[in-house]
């Protein structure tokens, strides 16, 4: 039962995520629209890319508020998912077991970085007004996976090798039955249920932003309309 839901929720996810860039790759984008100052060549606009991803360079520009959270959230996320390695591989390779401490501190700073951006919504005014609930929700579902994460980590101790038997008998498709013998396990159960939730429903939000950075014409495109004649392929036409 647990292995059908698992790769029901993996399956809406991919499909879901892989129809998302689907529709986004076949949007028309007939006229230039770069923000300017743009690159001038492709190498520039992958450099550009490249900062947005990294840096999130135009947040920084636009809201530094915003970015102070987005960033801390974002880039304690990547150390945090990094850690969950050990939950995932048999033998652990070496690095991960260095990057436990850092794993353990980032996943603080993620569920503060959320905390920061939560607050920021709600105590800006600007910022409330165009905030809608799912905006809110998807803050508090993070929220709750981050806080019931680091329950497990500081306080109820889930049994670690029953979830790893479980994580490996998923990946081999054999039955998994989850552990239910203290407050940890139960807090894991959460944990997990929160992280099936986000999956289904990434798909269909505004967590796209991961994949949809990359269809944006104001940053993919290059700004040439000086060298190269662009002719809108729906001019002339009724
Ligand atoms: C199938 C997927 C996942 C499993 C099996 C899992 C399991 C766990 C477990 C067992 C812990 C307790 C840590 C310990 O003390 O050993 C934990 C902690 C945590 N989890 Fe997850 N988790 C999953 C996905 C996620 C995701 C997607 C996120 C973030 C969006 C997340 C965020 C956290 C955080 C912030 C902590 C506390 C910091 C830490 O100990 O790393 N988890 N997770």
């Amino acid at each position: 039962m647990l292995t059908l839901l698992a790769y029901a929720v993996l399956g809406i996810f991919t499909l879901g995520f892989l129809r998302r860039i689907w529709i986004y790759a076949r949007v028309p984008a007939p006229l230039v629209i770069p923000t300017t100052p743009a690159p001038v060549t492709k190498m520039g606009v992958v450099f550009r890319l490249f900062k947005e991803v990294a840096f999130f360079e135009s947040l920084f520009k636009g809201d530094k508020l915003a970015w102070v959270g987005g960033y801390a959230f974002h880039g304690a996320l990547a150390v945090v998912l990094i850690r969950h390695a050990r939950y995932f591989c048999d033998p652990l390779p070496a690095f991960f077991a260095h990057i436990q401490i850092a794993g353990i501190l980032a996943g603080i700073v993620m569920v503060g970085g959320l905390g920061f951006l939560f607050l920021r919504r709600l105590l800006i005014d600007r910022v409330r007004y165009i905030s809608s609930p799912s905006d809110y929700l998807m803050l508090i579902l993070l929220l709750g996976i981050g806080i019931t994460g680091l329950a497990m980590t500081f306080q109820f101790r889930p049994d670690i090798v029953a979830i790893k038997e479980v994580m490996s008998n998923l990946f081999s498709m054999s039955s998994a039955s989850l552990p239910l013998a203290s407050i940890g396990d139960v807090i894991f159960i959460i944990h997990l249920t929160l992280v099936g939730l986000l999956l289904v429903i990434f798909p269909f939000s505004k967590l796209m932003h991961a994949g949809g950075i990359f269809f944006s014409p104001t940053r993919y495109q290059v700004d040439n309309p000086r060298e190269v004649r662009h002719v809108n392929p729906w001019a002339g036409k009724k």
